[in-house]
C-alpha cells in the first residue's frame, strides 16, 4: 500500500507561539485515520497544516509522495484534499444548492450524487444555510467539500455539537465515503465513533504526537484513554 499522506515532524506557530512540536503522521491510501486529543492540544491546528492554512515552519507536507507544503489553499484543494472544516463553516446567507455549486469540481461527485446520499439536502435546496439544523449543517458541509472531488478528506470533529443519532448518521455517511475509495483524516473527541471508523489512530497532547496504535490496541489501554482522551 502506498501512503496519500505524510506528515513528517511539523512545527507549526501561531506568531510566536509554538503550537505543534514535530508532529508525524501518515495515512495509507483507502484509510481513515484518526487524531484524538482533549481541547487546546493542536488537532485543528495539524489540519489547517495539512491544507496550507498555517505553513508549518519546519518538517514537510506529502500528498502522494509530493511535497505540499508552501502551496496556496486553492493548489491544495486542486491537487485533491478537501477540508470539513470544525464548526461545518457553511455560507449562512447562500442556500443549500448555492453552497454546493459554487465549490464544485468535474469528477465522480455531482449535485445528483450527493443529494442522493443526503436526501434532506435535496429537499431543503432552496433553503438558506443559516436556516439548517445542525446536522444538516454538516452534511451540508460534507457534500460541499465531495463537491470538489477530493481523494483525501479532512474532517475536523464532524460529530460535534450533534444529537447520537445524527452522529450516527454521520458515522455511515464516513463509513460508505471510505468504502467508495475515499482516505480519510478524522479529527475526533467522539472516541467511539473514531474507534468504529479508523483503522490507525494517533493522540496528539501538546502539540506532540504522544500514542500511536491499532484502534483495538487502544481500546485495552485504559491508562492511556484517560491520561490522554476526555473519557471516564
Ligand atoms: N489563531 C490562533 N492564534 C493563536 N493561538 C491559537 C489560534 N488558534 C488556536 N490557537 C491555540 O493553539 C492551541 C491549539 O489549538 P487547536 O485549535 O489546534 O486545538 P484543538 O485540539 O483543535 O482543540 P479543540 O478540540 O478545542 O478544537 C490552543 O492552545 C489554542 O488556544
Ligand atoms: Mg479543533
Amino acid at each position: 500500500m502506498s501512503k496519500i499522506l505524510e506528515v513528517v515532524d511539523i512545527h507549526t506557530y501561531y506568531g510566536q507561539t509554538h503550537i505543534l512540536y514535530g508532529v508525524s503522521l501518515s495515512i495509507e491510501e483507502g484509510q481513515v485515520v484518526a487524531l484524538l486529543g482533549r481541547n487546546g492540544m493542536g488537532k485543528t491546528t495539524v489540519v489547517r497544516s495539512v491544507w496550507g492554512a498555517v505553513p508549518p515552519e519546519k518538517g514537510s507536507v506529502r500528498f502522494k509522495g509530493e511535497n505540499i507544503s508552501g502551496l496556496k489553499l486553492y493548489q491544495v484543494a486542486q491537487a485533491g484534499i478537501g477540508v470539513v472544516p470544525q464548526g461545518r463553516q457553511i455560507f449562512p446567507s447562500l442556500s443549500v444548492i448555492e453552497n454546493l455549486t459554487m465549490a464544485a469540481k468535474e469528477g465522480r461527485w455531482t449535485l445528483e450524487r450527493v443529494y442522493s446520499l443526503f436526501p434532506i439536502l435535496a429537499q431543503r435546496s432552496n433553503l438558506k444555510g443559516n436556516l439548517l439544523s445542525g446536522g444538516e449543517q454538516q452534511m451540508l458541509s460534507i457534500a460541499r467539500t465531495l463537491m470538489t472531488n477530493p481523494e483525501l478528506l479532512l474532517m475536523d470533529e464532524p460529530s460535534e455539537g450533534l444529537a447520537p443519532m445524527v452522529v450516527r448518521q454521520i458515522s455511515e455517511v464516513i463509513s460508505e465515503l471510505n468504502q467508495e475509495g475515499l482516505s480519510i483524516l478524522l479529527v475526533e473527541q467522539n472516541l467511539g465513533m473514531a474507534m468504529e471508523l479508523a483503522g490507525y489512530v494517533y493522540i496528539l497532547s501538546k502539540g506532540q504526537i504522544v500514542y500511536e496504535s491499532l484502534p483495538e490496541d487502544l481500546e485495552a489501554k485504559p491508562e492511556v484513554m484517560g491520561k490522554y482522551l476526555a473519557v471516564a
